[in-house]
């Protein structure tokens, strides 16, 4: 067997247990219920305490990977982590992981590309074992985004939420990844961004977001698909981050594709950046929907701008 394929294993996902309700805000902010669900489609999100750090995230969306592969943390060649919110600015936070996995001596790096961290990971972890450099990569997307929100700015504070998703990729002779776009276009990075010091909130331009959002998810998931020779009508799946149920919507009626066909989680979870993703996969996965060939359609933005779209075969 000479496998140059890479198929997804196993996926994992884990949120922490605190979870704030839209009317929670309506205590400390000039907003409602009724604002927040028809503008976003979110209702809650799940908040870390102060303790709690991104690497804790992913440590539970890994371990729950590993049980569902039957695999030990030594049996992943590669620890990459997807994060806008790393514990430290170094190390990365996929070296924490590992070692708090029990993976040692494994290479582990982290990727920053904000919310558009799930795409461009999957595409480099799926390159990684296409080409022979490992046989299995852990690729986790982890944010704990509360710690960047600013509680007194009401555009931003009710968006973001924390969690972890985790997807184990491993060598395969028939092949899932079908194709990739990915984009950047950092001319005018503060229209979404976070600093340092005192700019360390998310600030950012929310209708020039939403319009960019849609207009760069439709072209990229169409590049994608032509290619990977598929039409529009061939995906069975569309799972988008979940930034706004508004943006996700327009962008599935430019492409055609049906609501019982896209992967909507946001009104548990909120906006969780590079996490949003596999933590959409985790549940699709559970609920038992998605079935080998099913063809699923990945696509992001984020902060730089960036954005991207990769085309997948889900294997048994
Ligand atoms: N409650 C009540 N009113 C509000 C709230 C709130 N929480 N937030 C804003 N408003 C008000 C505004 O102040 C404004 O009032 P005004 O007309 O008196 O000035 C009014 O609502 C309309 O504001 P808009 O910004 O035009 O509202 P919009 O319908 O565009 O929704 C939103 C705002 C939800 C932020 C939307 O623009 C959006 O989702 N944009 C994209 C956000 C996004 O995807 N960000 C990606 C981040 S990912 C990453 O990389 C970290």
């Amino acid at each position: 067997m000479n496998p140059s394929g890479v198929k997804i294993s196993a996926v994992g996902h884990y949120a922490p247990p605190r979870i704030v309700t839209n009317a929670d805000f309506e205590r400390w902010l000039d907003t409602s219920d009724e604002w927040i669900t028809s503008r976003t489609g979110m209702q809650r999100r799940h908040w870390v305490d102060e303790k709690t750090l991104t690497s804790d995230l992913a440590y539970e969306a890994a371990k729950r990977a590993l049980e569902k592969a039957g695999l030990e943390a030594a049996d992943i060649d590669c620890y990459v982590v997807a994060t806008a919110t790393p514990d430290y600015l170094f190390p990365a936070t996929a070296c924490i992981l590992a070692a708090r996995l029990g993976a040692q001596d494994k290479p582990a790096f982290d990727i920053e590309i904000a919310c558009s961290g799930f795409i461009y990971g999957l595409t480099l972890a799926s390159s990684l074992v296409r080409s022979g450099v490992h046989r299995r990569v852990m690729l986790v997307g982890a944010e704990t985004l509360s710690k960047l929100i600013n509680h007194e700015d009401r555009s931003t504070a009710i968006l973001f939420g924390d969690g972890a998703g985790a997807v184990i990729l491993e060598a395969s002779e028939e092949d899932s990844f079908l194709s990739a776009e990915l984009g950047a276009d950092g001319s005018n990075p503060t229209m979404l961004y976070a600093g340092i010091e005192s700019e360390r909130f998310i600030h950012m331009n929310g209708r020039e977001v939403f319009k960019f959002a849609v207009n760069k998810m439709v072209k990229a998931t169409d590049v994608a698909l032509e290619k990977a020779h598929l039409q529009k009508s061939d995906i069975d799946f569309l799972i988008p981050h979940q930034a706004n149920k508004r943006i996700i919507d327009a962008a599935a009626k430019y492409l055609e594709v049906p609501p019982e066909k896209v992967v909507i989680n946001i009104q548990e979870y909120g906006n969780t950046s590079a996490a949003s993703i596999p933590m959409a996969l985790a549940e699709a996965l559970d609920a038992g929907t998605i079935k080998p060939g099913h063809i699923i359609v990945f696509v992001g933005f984020g902060g730089g701008l960036s954005w991207g779209a990769v085309a997948w075969r889900w294997a048994a």
